[in-house]
């Protein structure tokens, strides 16, 4: 596993913009074979969206010939309600960018049957020969898309039971009233992030200390999804200095020199 210290937010979201843009980039997409990429929703990747926007703008790469495929959404709110994930996603990336309205794959969470629409999901990310880049932010419980402390590890896309900590963590973005935020959600699974051919987990801040330390300096575990992270080939994390604050003083340093020559993001 790599991972990728940067001084705070802002420097954190530089960094991941300009390495996910030079992935496109070099991987040259076509409409034949498109980069296909996952993609997370919460304030974590707010500042890469804003950079990957610019980056887009400037014409230093496209959105063309990318799929997107979005980590989960919230059960029965309306697609067009400020907090579903369908409408940040459109607020903060797709409604800037030069992405194919058609190429961008959201969960349904007002589908009919939701097990159908996860099966469903699931098959067109296989048909489609996997995901290339699944970029994803973690919870402060170290939960992966809504992949709850207890989640199977080789969990797939499915309905999930929010815990009361995720709803307290989201009750900000719902005037500050638990009673208003969702109690389920439809979610990839740890094992749907981990068959992608690259993971990109960004984390910021303090709050997100505790969760770190879990998922790098201990075993893997389900009580923190994303120490699954350690067991995947090509698995990096992007983080700000707030948020190795509960990392032993060793780890951090080890990171930083491995990476000494990797911490400056790629220029254009
Ligand atoms: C939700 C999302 C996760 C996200 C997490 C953290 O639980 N399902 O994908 O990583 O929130 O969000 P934030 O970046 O706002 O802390």
């Amino acid at each position: 596993m790599r991972m990728i210290i940067q001084h705070d937010y802002d420097a954190m979201s530089k960094w991941t913009a300009h390495y996910i843009a030079n992935k496109i980039k070099k991987f040259n997409p076509t409409p034949e074979k498109p980069f296909i990429l996952g993609l997370p929703t919460g304030s974590s990747p707010i500042g890469t969206y804003k950079k990957l926007v610019e980056l887009n703008t400037k014409g230093v790469f496209s959105f063309q010939n990318v799929v997107t495929f979005n980590m989960d959404e919230y059960i029965n709110i309306p697609e067009d309600h400020p907090q579903s994930y369908h409408y940040f996603m459109h607020h903060y990336l797709f409604n800037h960018v030069d992405i194919k309205p058609e190429n961008i794959n959201i969960l349904n969470g007002n589908a009919p049957d939701l097990d159908a629409e996860c099966i469903k999901y699931e098959e067109k990310i296989r048909k489609l020969g996997g995901i290339h880049l699944f970029l994803g932010g973690i919870g402060p419980d170290g939960h992966i898309a809504f992949n709850e402390p207890g989640s199977s590890l080789t969990s797939r896309t499915r309905v999930k039971t929010l815990t009361y900590d995720t709803i307290a963590a989201n009750a900000r973005f719902f005037d500050n009233d638990l009673a208003k935020v969702p109690t389920t959600a439809l979610t990839v699974g740890v094992g749907t992030v981990m068959d992608a051919k690259e993971v990109v987990i960004i984390v910021s801040g303090y709050n997100k200390a505790h969760a770190l330390q879990k998922g790098i300096e201990e075993g893997v575990n389900h009580m923190y999804t994303i120490s699954m992270l350690q067991l995947h080939p090509k698995g990096m994390i992007v983080c700000d200095e707030d948020a190795t604050m509960e990392l032993q003083v060793k780890t951090a340093k080890y990171f930083k020199d491995v990476e000494r020559h990797n911490l400056s993001p790629i220029e254009f």
